[in-house]
């Protein structure tokens, strides 16, 4: 276990901290059972952002870093992987999209670089995917749903993230406050890690305590000393607050739009005058509704990385979850992890010494 890890202050005595950290420990082992890693949170995939510097730093500060891979082709999958084992001994996962269409490629990649969890995102895998990934990698499934939990893993899911409408990026409609007591008590036979406005060791703690395995973060992880990002897109991860992240607004219902979390910008506003436009260029007969469903749809193409590497955070897609109020500096991902877990820990010591806890408190 990392030092770091082990060793972050409670404001309470060595023995109530390694007794707190022994009962965290305890509570998340599932969690870290089957993720081969010291500390149950994992990092979420974000396309753009988790590439080897943040899932290595993840992974060797006891979570368990993902690889964002979904936009990848099978080459440049290797590549990353192999520039991933090369910063870190530690386990980490892929996430791929399960629409790719060379999506057996992806996973025969992953397998033959060793991948041991592989993360299927966007929807019900195929039984040719979950075959495949099978058959020497663990499946990861997310669920925003009861009925999807239970048949996600009637398909085989080796564990599930549940996650919350808080969260950054592609959002279901229902918060995890909601999901993890509709599905935590019911979903018993695998692994369930949960996702979405997380950004306290508290809530960490409170989630195991309902019955998860363990947490999965991203917003907390993106502005991260380690992570690539521009400096102006954690810049605007410091200065924003939980109600700057919204979802993208659908106008008109004849016209979907999918819920994306991000910070409001001049960006979510021009896509309200685009989805406006649309709608007038189909009313006077000038497009066609797919034609327009299409132009919506096209709207935010390439604008996370216009956000996340180019720094454009006016009018690029700056995906960040509720729990962006919570991030306050750009931190090391070792000192946010041993944060997360000093604030469980103080939490429970407190409950044998409510001074102790008051002071963790007042620390972070
Ligand atoms: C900038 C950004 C990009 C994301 N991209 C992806 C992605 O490509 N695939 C995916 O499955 N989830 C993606 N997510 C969701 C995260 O993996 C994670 O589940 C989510 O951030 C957890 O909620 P939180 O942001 O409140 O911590 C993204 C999130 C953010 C903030």
């Amino acid at each position: 276990m990392p030092p770091d890890v082990v060793a972050s202050g409670f404001g309470t005595s060595s023995s109530d901290a390694l007794l707190a950290r022994a009962e965290f420990d305890r509570l998340s082992e599932r969690g870290r059972r089957f993720l081969g890693a010291p500390v149950a949170i994992m990092g979420g995939a974000m396309s753009w952002v988790s590439e080897r510097t943040l899932v290595a730093a993840i992974s060797n500060a006891g979570g368990f870093g993902v690889l964002a891979g979904g936009s990848m082709g099978p080459d440049a999958l290797a590549d990353e992987i192999a520039g991933t084992q090369a910063l870190t001994d530690r386990p980490f996962g892929v996430n791929l999209i399960t629409m790719h269409p060379l999506l057996l490629d992806l996973i025969a990649v992953c397998q033959q670089a060793g991948v041991g969890h592989i993360v299927l995102a966007g929807g019900v895998p195929s039984g040719a995917g979950v075959r495949a990934v099978k058959e020497g990698s663990r499946l990861v499934c997310f669920a925003s749903a009861l009925v999807l939990a239970q048949r996600m893993v009637r398909l085989g899911a080796d564990a599930l993230v549940i996650e919350g409408s808080e969260a950054g990026g592609h959002i279901g409609p229902v918060s995890l406050a909601v999901l993890a007591q509709e599905i935590l008590p019911h979903v018993t036979e695998v692994p369930v890690f949960v996702a979405g406005g997380i950004g306290r060791g508290e809530a960490i703690l409170a989630f195991l305590e309902m019955g998860a395995a363990g947490a999965q973060l991203g917003t907390r992880f993106a502005a991260a000393r380690e992570s690539i990002a521009h400096p102006r897109f954690k810049q605007a991860f410091i200065r924003a607050r939980a109600r700057d992240a919204l979802p993208s607004v659908q106008l008109d219902p004849r016209f979907p739009v999918i819920p994306v979390r991000g910070l409001v910008n001049a960006g979510t506003q021009a896509f309200l005058q685009h989805q406006a436009a649309a709608m007038a260029h189909v009313d006077a007969g000038e497009l066609t509704r797919e034609q327009a469903q299409l132009s919506i749809e096209h709207f935010w193409a390439g604008r996370l990385r216009r956000a996340v590497i180019d720094g454009d955070v006016e009018h690029g897609s700056v995906m960040a979850g509720q729990s962006v109020g919570m991030v306050t500096a750009e931190q090391p991902i070792a000192e946010i992890i041993a944060e997360l877990v000093g604030q469980a820990c103080g939490a429970l010591a407190a409950r044998h010494d409510p001074a102790a806890g008051r002071h963790s408190s007042a620390r972070h």
